[in-house]
C-alpha cells in the first residue's frame, strides 16, 4: 500500500517513551532541551504582531510565486544591514526553511542522488531528504579547541551523484560558524565538482562573538541557495515564513531561479496576511535577538561558573546559536545517560547521538532555557558524575 520512502521506523524511541510515562506520571521535569521560543519566557510586542496581520490588503488574492514583493524588499533588506545587497527576485519566500530545503532538493537531484551534510548536525535532514528521495551522505565535522570541516574526507565523500553540500552556518548544536578560509576550499571543490552549496543560516544572527560572520547570500564563487526565516530571527516559529536566496555564476543562478520560480509557482504556499506582515515581523528581530544573546551568555556564564566546580564534565566552544555541547564520561551510552538523568533527577537533555555525534559522551543542553530552570537542572546534571 505504501512507498518505500515512508518505512520508517515509527517505534518511539526509549528516551522518548521515558519521556512520555515521566510526564503522564506528573512529575517534576527541567527541561534543558527547549528550543521553542514562544515558550521560555521572552516578551513579544504582541500588538505590534497581531497588528501586522491584520492588514486590509490581506484580502485580495494577488499571488506572486516568488513572494509578496514588499516582504521581499523587507528581507533585501535583512541582508543591507548587513552590507550585503541582493536583489529581491533573487528572494523566494517559503513556509520555513523545511520548504525551502524541499525546493531545493527538486531542483537538484534526481531520486537517489546525493547531498552531502555535517555530522553532528541536525537532526531533520534525514527526513527531508527522505521524502524526496535524496540519499544524504555525511561528512564530519572535527572538533579541536573549535569546530573544523575535514576537508579530505568532505572530498572522499563525493560520488558522480553528488548534486550539493549543506552547510549550517552557523551549526547546530555545534554553535561554529564556517570560516572564509572554509569557503574558499567549498567554493573551489564545488566549482571544480559542478556542486552547489545549501547553506542553511537560521542562527546567523546569534554570535556570541563581537564580529559580524559573512553570510552565504553574498557568495558568487559557486552556485549557492541561502536559507533563514523568522522562526529563529525573530523568534516566531508560528509564523511560518522563511525564505531562499539564490546566488552564483549567472550562467547557474538564472537558471536555478527560473526552475525553483516554477516549483513556487506549483504551491504557491505563503499566505498573504503573514506575506504582508513579514516587514514588521521582520522588525521584531531587534528585541527579541537583545533578550536571547542576554539569556544565553548568562546560562554560559553560568555553566562555565558550575563547571569550574567539578573535573568530569567540560564544554566545547560555542560560536553562536542556542545550544551548548557537554562532554561526560563515556562510562554508558548517552540515551542511557539521559535516560538516567530524567529517571533519577528530573532532568531532561538530549544525548548526543541523537545529532549523530559519532561516539558516546556527549550531551546538548539547550541555552535558551529559563535562567533558574537551566542553573537548577545543570546543577542536577553535574551531580551524576
Ligand atoms: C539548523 C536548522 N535549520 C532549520 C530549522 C527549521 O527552521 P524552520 O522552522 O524555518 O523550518 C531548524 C530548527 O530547529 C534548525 O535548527
Amino acid at each position: 500500500m505504501f512507498a518505500d520512502r515512508t518505512n520508517w521506523n515509527l517505534q518511539a524511541n526509549p528516551l522518548s517513551e521515558a519521556l512520555s510515562r515521566h510526564r503522564a506520571q506528573g512529575k517534576p521535569l527541567l527541561d534543558l532541551t527547549i528550543s521553542n521560543p514562544t515558550e521560555c519566557g521572552f516578551e513579544y510586542d504582541s500588538r505590534a504582531i497581531l497588528q501586522a496581520l491584520a492588514n486590509p490588503s490581506s484580502l485580495a488574492y494577488d499571488p506572486d510565486p516568488r513572494g509578496l514583493l514588499s516582504a521581499r524588499h523587507a528581507v533585501a533588506a535583512y541582508y543591507a544591514a548587513r552590507a550585503i545587497e541582493l536583489p529581491a527576485d533573487n528572494i523566494i519566500l517559503t513556509t520555513s526553511t523545511s520548504e525551502a530545503y524541499t525546493f531545493v532538493f527538486r531542483t537538484l537531484c534526481n531520486p537517489g542522488d546525493e547531498v552531502l551534510i555535517p555530522e553532528p548536525s541536525y537532526p531533520l535532514f534525514a527526513f527531508l531528504a527522505d521524502i524526496q528521495d535524496v540519499k544524504l551522505v555525511r561528512y564530519p565535522l572535527d572538533y579541536d579547541y573549535g569546530w573544523q570541516i575535514n576537508f579530505h574526507a568532505l572530498q572522499q565523500a563525493i560520488t558522480a551523484r553528488t548534486r550539493g553540500v549543506i552547510v549550517v552556518h552557523p551549526n547546530n548544536p555545534t554553535g561554529h560558524f564556517t570560516k572564509p578560509r572554509e569557503l574558499e576550499k567549498l567554493n573551489e571543490i564545488c566549482m571544480a565538482r559542478n556542486l552547489a552549496i545549501i547553506a542553511d543560516e537560521v542562527f546567523l544572527d546569534f554570535a556570541l562573538q563581537d564580529q559580524t560572520p559573512f553570510s552565504f547570500a553574498q557568495n558568487s564563487a559557486a552556485l549557492t541557495f541561502t536559507m533563514s526565516g523568522l522562526s529563529k530571527i525573530s523568534g516566531l516559529p508560528q509564523m511560518k515564513a522563511a525564505w531562499l536566496v539564490t546566488s552564483g555564476p549567472e550562467r547557474l543562478q538564472s537558471p536555478a531561479l527560473a526552475r525553483l520560480e516554477i516549483i513556487a509557482d506549483t504551491y504557491l504556499s505563503m499566505n498573504a496576511p503573514v506575506q504582508w506582515a513579514i516587514p514588521a515581523l521582520l522588525e521584531q528581530r531587534h528585541p527579541f535577538q537583545k533578550q536571547l544573546l542576554a539569556r544565553v551568555r548568562k546560562n554560559l556564564a553560568e555553566l562555565d561558573r558550575q563547571l569550574a566546580t567539578q573535573k568530569s564534565c567540560a564544554r566545547l566552544v560555542v560560536e553562536a546559536g542556542w545550544y551548548a555541547v557537554l562532554r561526560v564520561p563515556a562510562t554508558r551510552s548517552d540515551e542511557e545517560l539521559a535516560i538516567e538523568l530524567l529517571a533519577q533527577k528530573n532532568v531532561y537533555v538530549h544525548p548526543g547521538h541523537f545529532y549523530d555525534f559519532p561516539s558516546e559522551g556527549f550531551l546538548i543542553v539547550s541555552l535558551i532555557t529559563r535562567e533558574e530552570e537551566f542553573a537548577a537542572g545543570v546543577k542536577l546534571l553535574l551531580s551524576v558524575f
